[in-house]
């Protein structure tokens, strides 16, 4: 009962709140050719999102897209093109990754991987991307945790373990995993994710507007500001 509100709140405020972003579709239903783009997409704008602001994505995203459109564009690319490109995002290893992993789908046979566990076999992708790729592009039920997401349950919850504890970071997955919406994952997963971003931030969050107040435990006791940042978990 409680989880089915929380998905209501959750997937109302970010129908209505979501920021444009140049990787989220608007469409709600896809062809299968379609889900394979949006796959390609969501791979390149979330690996490029793991130690980078939103804002200074965009740029790099737009720019890389309208070099390589589709991964099998990406495959034929030089590793010196792809860290030419990525030039100031840093980590420059997770561009080579994306290079490798484009080129180990093509030799694959060209099909975008479409489940979790196939796409954990393609270089770099780990539990993350794999699980927002699967659930954005795929709508696979499966859940996806990154520092704001932690620190959104944390508080929700109120739960008060060390967010850098691998059983504590076990624990969220799990948390998450029943709380991803069945019908709408890749929407609810994104809604963690924007939440964190926009309203329950680390310090003072913007606890009146936010859509799950009334199911907040933290702060319930008002102790919102007791669960704070998590990075790099
Ligand atoms: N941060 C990383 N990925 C994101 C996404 N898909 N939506 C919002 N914030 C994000």
């Amino acid at each position: 009962k409680e989880t089915q509100k929380i998905r209501g709140s959750l997937l109302g405020w970010y129908d209505k709140y979501q920021r444009e972003l140049p990787w989220r579709s608007k469409e709600e239903k896809e062809t299968e050719e379609e889900s394979e783009t949006r796959a390609y997409q969501v791979w390149v704008s979330e690996v490029m999102l793991q130690q980078t602001r939103v804002q200074t994505v965009i740029d790099y995203y737009n720019r890389w897209m309208r070099r390589w459109p589709t991964l099998h564009h990406l495959a034929q690319a030089s590793l010196e093109e792809v860290n030419e490109m990525w030039a100031g995002l840093g980590y420059y290893r997770r561009a080579r990754f994306l290079l490798e992993g484009a080129k180990m789908v093509v030799a694959w046979g060209g099909e975008f991987p479409n489940t979790v566990s196939a796409l954990r076999k393609v270089r770099g992708i780990g539990d993350y991307t794999a699980g927002a790729i699967a659930s954005i592009a795929f709508g696979e039920a499966v859940p996806v945790v990154d520092g704001n997401v932690i620190r959104v349950l944390a508080r929700l919850k109120a739960i008060a373990a060390n967010p850098k504890d691998s059983i504590t970071i076990k624990n969220f997955w799990k948390l998450a995993t029943q709380l991803v919406d069945p019908c709408r994952p890749g929407d609810f997963n994104q809604s963690l994710m924007e939440l964190g971003a926009t309203l329950c931030t680390p310090s003072s969050p913007s606890c009146s507007s936010c859509p799950v107040s009334g199911q907040c435990r933290a702060l319930a006791t008002s102790k919102q500001d007791t669960f704070v940042q998590v990075t790099d978990y």
